[in-house]
């Protein structure tokens, strides 16, 4: 187990593709660390060089407090599970686990011992004769977890495991890799495009955006503040919606409907509203509607007010006429600087609303 620490970590590839730029992670000792980002964004870069998969071109790669940028991969003491697998397609189970300990000439009873041990949390003891195409999608990956396990390395890295799986083999396979490595206690750092992924299985977050660092945090944390309005509206389902507004007169205002009082600085800002903090009410800001999403337990009501996008959480189920009035909670609203998109304090001026 051990400590990983990335110091102003970046890559350019041959052909000047800057992938990562300047990344800085601090990952304690048994922390489970989530890089999260859409396609394209670094993350598999960032791994890969963690791995040593990938030379780093600028910054450091620390595992235990051990500079490894010059080390091969076999000698950094981490285990990589990857999306495909990458089960050797001639080995039995057992020997797929085993191959990494054979390798490094661990005596027949410790392998012996550690592949059982492996097999019996993953419950996969009765096909370890078996060969990797008689097993179901989600059955390989249990394997692909067993091979990492059995090398007790310090670190795990995975890179989307759960991507090739069905939607609710992914749900289940979730939980057990948290649980699995809440019990082992390794440090591990996991790659994924999907935010509710991301956000079940972090202790911290890391969105990435554009091969940089756009917030670190604990998955509520982010969620509850996102520093930009790439954030707001990655994480999240819906995603929050962000309308351009203008405070004027300490009067924030939405398509000419004040929303709040408000003491910042005049001139337009970008608002941010998450569906679940909205009400549909008598009175209040209009909304067009233009078509309801039905979850069952809620609807997502879609609308547009003037001429921007803004979603609405709903737990009726009673017939909507084509336009709605939705209450805006001041004390939830977020702003955004309406250039950098950086989040801004807001200064309420309500007294009987806390500030944030
Ligand atoms: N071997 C490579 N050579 C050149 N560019 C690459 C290479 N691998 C990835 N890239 C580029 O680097 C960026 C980040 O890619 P990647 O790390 O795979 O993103 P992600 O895993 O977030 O989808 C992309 O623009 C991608 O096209
Ligand atoms: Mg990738």
């Amino acid at each position: 187990m051990a400590e990983l620490t990335l110091k102003s970590v970046g890559k350019t590839y041959a052909g000047g593709v800057d992938a990562v730029s300047d990344v800085n992670i601090d990952i304690k000792d048994g922390e489970f660390i989530v890089l999260v980002g859409p396609s394209g964004c670094g993350k598999s870069t960032l791994l890969r060089m963690v791995a040593g998969l990938e030379t780093v071109t600028r910054g450091d790669v620390h595992i235990g407090g051990r500079r490894v940028n010059d080390l091969d991969p076999a000698e950094r003491d981490i285990a990589m599970v990857f999306q495909n697998y990458a089960l050797y397609p001639h080995m039995s189970v057992r020997d797929n686990m085993a191959y990494g300990l054979k390798n490094r000439g661990e005596s027949k009873a410790v392998i012996e011992e550690r592949v059982a041990e492996a097999a019996r949390m993953l419950e996969l003891g009765q096909y370890l004769d078996r060969k990797p195409r008689a097993l179901s999608g989600g059955q390989r990956q249990r394997v692909a977890m067993g091979r990492a396990i059995v090398r007790q390395p310090s670190a795990f890295l995975f890179d989307e495991p759960l991507s090739n799986l069905d939607a609710k083999l992914r749900v289940s396979m979730r939980m057990e890799i948290r649980k699995l490595q809440q019990r082992l206690g390794t440090t591990s750092l996991y790659v994924t495009h999907d935010q509710l992924e991301a956000m079940t299985l972090a202790d911290r977050l890391v969105v990435l955006n554009g091969g940089r660092v756009e917030q670190i945090g604990a998955p509520l944390e982010v969620y509850r503040k996102p520093a930009s309005t790439f954030v707001a509206s990655f994480i999240g389902a819906p995603a929050m919606s962000l309308l351009d507004a203008r405070i004027e007169g300490g009067q924030l205002s939405l398509a000419g409907h004040a929303l709040a009082r408000l003491g910042n600085a005049p001139g337009p800002v970008t608002l941010g509203l998450r569906a679940e903090d909205l009400r549909i009410v008598d009175t209040g800001l209009p909304m067009r509607v233009e078509y309801v999403e039905e979850l069952g337990a809620q609807r997502i009501i879609h609308g547009m007010v003037g001429d921007q996008a803004l979603a609405v959480t709903d737990t009726h189920d009673t017939p909507l006429g084509p336009e709605v009035r939705v209450a805006v909670d001041s004390a939830k609203i977020h702003l955004f600087d309406a250039q950098s998109g950086r989040r801004m304090d807001k200064r309420l001026q309500t007294v009987s609303e806390p500030a944030e």
